[in-house]
């Protein structure tokens, strides 16, 4: 892979939703991890909840048994998070804020306000060799601090901008797609890795794939769901497409 390449980070949570929905073993997160991998995804991510409401620890467990490509492992900032962790060592974990009663990640972490004790939870991680990435908005404060406590990739939170351009708020929508386009560049500049995911669809994906800084976007409710109507390959086929075709 050259420099100017972007890569496709598959969310294969919610193929565990619909597992969970009923129980038993179908459909299989790790079916779907190695069917992303062969339609062209350069990495895999999953996020373990405190509730496990998707992915189950017998899911990483085998999701790093199986996977040739990269295990991007989200979770939160918690000492039962970190064990587990520590104990796989995957390529990449991924620091996100978590509530039990959001449906999803809903904001970025506030890094500024937990300087100190971020700093110490990601030095383990670290130093076990994982390459450690901060969820957070596309927030210069944020951003600064992220880079003062050793994070070498921020991941930044597109939700908002997918929103709006979900509801057709277009002023919105392009405030937040300026500031993320800033961000990326001021992350960059300080030696910051710059990935970027949360509520990406075809329609919403080529302006954040054509920011020259960003290097993975994270994508997976939106894909899972076209899944059911084009099946996971084609699925995963056509946002690689469109990532590349943005990227010129
Ligand atoms: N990146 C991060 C850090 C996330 O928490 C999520 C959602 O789990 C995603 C990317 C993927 O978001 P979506 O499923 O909306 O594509």
């Amino acid at each position: 892979m050259t420099d100017h390449q972007l890569r496709l980070g598959v969310n294969i949570d919610h193929v565990a939703t619909v597992r969970n929905a009923r129980g038993g073993a179908y459909p299989d997160p790790v079916r779907a991890a190695k069917l992303a991998e062969e339609a062209g995804a350069d990495g895999i991510t999953a996020h373990l909840r405190e509730d496990r409401r998707h992915i189950t620890d017998s899911d990483i467990d085998a999701l790093m048994e199986a996977l040739t490509v990269p295990l991007n492992f989200e979770m939160a900032a918690t000492d039962e998070m970190q064990k587990i962790a520590l104990r796989h060592k995957p390529h990449a974990v991924c620091i996100v804020p978590e509530k039990r009663e959001e449906r999803t990640t809903e904001g970025g972490l506030e890094v500024a306000r937990e300087e100190n004790r971020l700093a110490h939870f990601i030095g383990p991680l670290r130093d076990a060799g994982c390459r450690v990435s901060i969820f957070i908005a596309a927030d210069r404060k944020q951003i600064d601090a992220a880079h003062r406590i050793g994070a070498e990739v921020i991941e930044l939170h597109t939700g908002a901008y997918c929103d709006y351009h979900a509801e057709g708020r277009f002023e919105d929508r392009d405030r937040e797609l300026e500031a993320l386009r800033d961000m990326s560049a001021y992350a960059h500049s300080l030696g910051l890795e710059v990935h970027a995911g949360h509520g990406l669809t075809y329609d919403s994906v080529q302006p954040v794939a054509a920011f020259p800084e960003v290097r993975e976007l994270n994508i997976g409710h939106f894909l899972i769901g076209e899944a059911i109507f084009r099946g996971l390959t084609p699925a995963v086929q056509e946002m690689r497409r469109l990532m590349d075709a943005a990227r010129g």
